[in-house]
């Protein structure tokens, strides 16, 4: 038997802008994961998935199954001609379509146990899972930037763009620690039809978008340098901008909007969407002290889970 997990993430700045090849910041949620396990079979590829109820042999999924993309793109990919006899178990703790990435947490996931089952010497590098993770990732989303996929890969704070032929990703230092809540507005989403929404808008009206994702690429690379720089108040300020250029791409919604001014009104250093938007979940900048009180409003104001990650508290600076 072998298992292997993969973090579920967030969004810190510049969702939507990134696919337009702004930049972004992302970080996993390590206590939040996906792990696949792979026994031995007696015929066939069997994928299970119990949290879905859901049994389904590899042979008769469909194409755009994406439990079943991922190992028909991991087959190609180790050049095999046939997979042999197994049982390929997925689990996840991260709520599907709320803007956490659990696709790309559970495409990686089943690549990295499938893989290290079925040849166990082969170099897992996170670069070659994440490559093969936006393969998949094409299917949940339709154009994905890439940013989900590299971050549970290598499971670290990035900076990001997108770009030809080659991502940027630069890992980064967080002088202070940021402490969030991420709070579920209990609406699901689907990427894949915001972002579309969002070029259909871009479309119509390209300058106001490339002015609005501009804006949101700006906010991303200040955020960068006030989290290098420790500056934990600017931080909440950027994210507060970044979420007034989101309600002005209409992908927020009024469940998360409330969840963002109530986060404010009890103190919360700064508040945003994460990931698509039109639902999800949210985040809240807090200091150890005010964490209590802004758990309390987001819960009050409708949040159905509130939890909490910090940013860099494993580095010393
Ligand atoms: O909703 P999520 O967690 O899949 O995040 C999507 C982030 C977008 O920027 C909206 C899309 C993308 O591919 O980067």
């Amino acid at each position: 038997m072998v298992s292997a997990s993969a973090p579920g993430k967030i969004i810190l700045f510049g969702e939507h802008a990134v696919v337009y090849g702004r930049p972004a910041i992302a970080a996993p949620v390590s206590q939040l994961r996906a792990t696949a396990t792979v026994t031995p079979g007696t015929a066939g590829v069997q994928l299970v998935a119990p949290d879905l109820d859901r049994v389904q042999w590899l042979d008769a999924a469909p194409e755009d199954d994406a439990l079943a993309a991922a190992l028909r793109r991991l087959q190609q990919a180790l050049a095999l001609d046939a997979l042999p006899p197994m049982v390929v178990t997925v689990r996840s703790a991260i709520p599907i379509a709320s803007g956490l990435g659990s696709g790309a947490a559970i495409t990686a996931a089943i690549i990295r146990a499938v893989t290290a089952y079925l040849q166990p010497a082969f170099p897992l590098t996170p670069a070659w899972v994440s490559a093969l993770t936006y393969e998949v990732e094409k299917l949940y989303h339709g154009t994905p930037s890439g940013i989900d996929n590299t971050v549970v890969a290598f499971e670290q704070p990035v900076y990001f763009v997108r770009r030809q032929p080659r991502n940027q990703i630069e890992p980064f230092g967080v002088a202070r620690p940021l402490r969030l809540l991420v709070a579920d507005t209990g609406r699901r989403s689907q990427t894949r039809d915001v972002v579309l929404d969002v070029r259909r808008q871009w479309q119509a009206d390209g300058a106001r978008f490339e002015a609005l994702f501009d804006g949101c690429g700006q906010l991303a690379a200040a955020a960068r340098a006030a989290i290098e720089q420790g500056d934990v108040a600017r931080v909440g300020q950027l994210m507060d901008a970044n979420h007034a250029l989101l309600v002005r791409m209409s992908v927020s919604s009024p469940e998360l909007d409330r969840l963002v001014g109530a986060a404010r009104a009890a103190g919360a250093l700064g508040a945003k969407l994460s990931g698509a938007g039109r639902g999800g979940n949210m985040l809240a900048l807090v200091s150890a002290e005010g964490e209590t009180a802004v758990g309390q409003a987001l819960r009050a104001a409708g949040a159905t889970h509130v939890l909490t990650t910090v940013l860099g508290h494993n580095q010393l600076s």
